[in-house]
């Protein structure tokens, strides 16, 4: 059905200082077919009111928690209430926030990663199916110019036979003790039990979705390398795999790459690992 005004978009996540909330903010300004309606913008209610505030948000429109959000738009007119929401909490909340919001008959746009287990995402799947509502995974960089360029020449034979693909992802800002300075970010990020399998999937993400083949082999490994400073949560990856026919793909992880804060070139040099 063709609408004759803006999609209504509500936000779970995204509070004062929060970083991906105000992107996806953003992106609906430069596509122009999406309005803020509503938010839950904060795992604190004040901030989340705040948050509304400075966004003008009509302060109805503003909850203390998602719940909340799902039975007050629930009451609204059709047409005024949200259409769709936008998750944009840490991990451990994206397959409830998504699971309820489904059941209330919402769409739902989710930050990656889509749940923290195989069981939640099997459950997910079920559920979008049965409510045929729109499920949006937040898997971005494929949408990257360059990364859809890379799969073009590879299916268009350009490359020839693909015999192995070198992936690469290095990040350097966890590189000190950054959680121990304050930032939200660090904090759920280095704590397994908010954050989950978060980091290394990217790459992975990218490598299936430019060559979608199942694989023979894996073998991975995680580190924690921060010379006396211990963390609970892995900030590296190596992963190898093969495929039957030979062909093969390396891939590297880190938040940890020192090169990647100094702006060099080459992400396997200086990387502390
Ligand atoms: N696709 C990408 O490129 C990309 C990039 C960065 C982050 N992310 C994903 O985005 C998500 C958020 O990351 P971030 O860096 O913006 O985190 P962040 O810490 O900057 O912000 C998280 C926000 O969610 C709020 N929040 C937490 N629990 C909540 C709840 N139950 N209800 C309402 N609000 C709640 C926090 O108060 C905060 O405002 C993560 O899942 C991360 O994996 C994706």
């Amino acid at each position: 059905m063709l609408l004759n005004r803006k999609l209504k978009m509500g936000m779970v996540g995204g509070g004062p200082g929060a970083f991906i909330g105000e992107v996806h903010r953003k992106a609906t300004r430069m596509d122009g077919h999406i309005e803020l309606a509503a938010g839950a913008f904060d795992i604190n209610p004040r901030k989340s009111r705040q948050m509304g505030h400075e966004l003008l948000l009509d302060s109805k429109r503003v909850y203390g928690n998602y719940e909340q959000m799902i039975e007050r738009e629930l009451k609204l007119p059709e047409g005024e209430r949200i259409d769709f929401v936008s998750i944009t909490t840490p991990n451990n909340w994206h397959f409830p926030i998504a699971r309820d919001f489904l059941k209330a008959g919402f769409h739902v746009m989710c930050e990656k990663p889509m749940t923290f287990n195989v069981k939640e995402a099997k459950e997910l799947q079920t559920l979008v199916k049965k409510s045929r509502k729109v499920f949006g995974l937040m898997h971005n960089y494929t949408g990257y110019p360059m990364v859809k360029l890379a799969r073009d020449l590879v299916r268009g034979g350009e490359l020839g036979k693909i015999r192995k693909i070198i992936v690469q992802y290095p990040q350097g800002w966890l590189s000190t003790a950054v959680e121990k300075t304050g930032s939200m970010q660090a904090a759920w990020r280095t704590d397994p039990k908010q954050s989950g399998g978060d980091f290394c999937q990217r790459p992975e993400a990218r490598r299936r979705w430019q060559r979608p083949l199942a694989f023979q082999q894996r073998c991975q490994r995680y580190s924690t390398c921060q010379p006396g400073f211990y963390r609970r949560r892995e900030q590296s990856s190596h992963l190898g795999l093969r495929r039957p026919e030979k062909f093969g793909m390396a891939s590297r992880a880190s938040q940890l790459s020192l090169c990647q804060r100094a702006g060099w070139a080459c992400p396997d040099m200086a990387t502390r690992e």
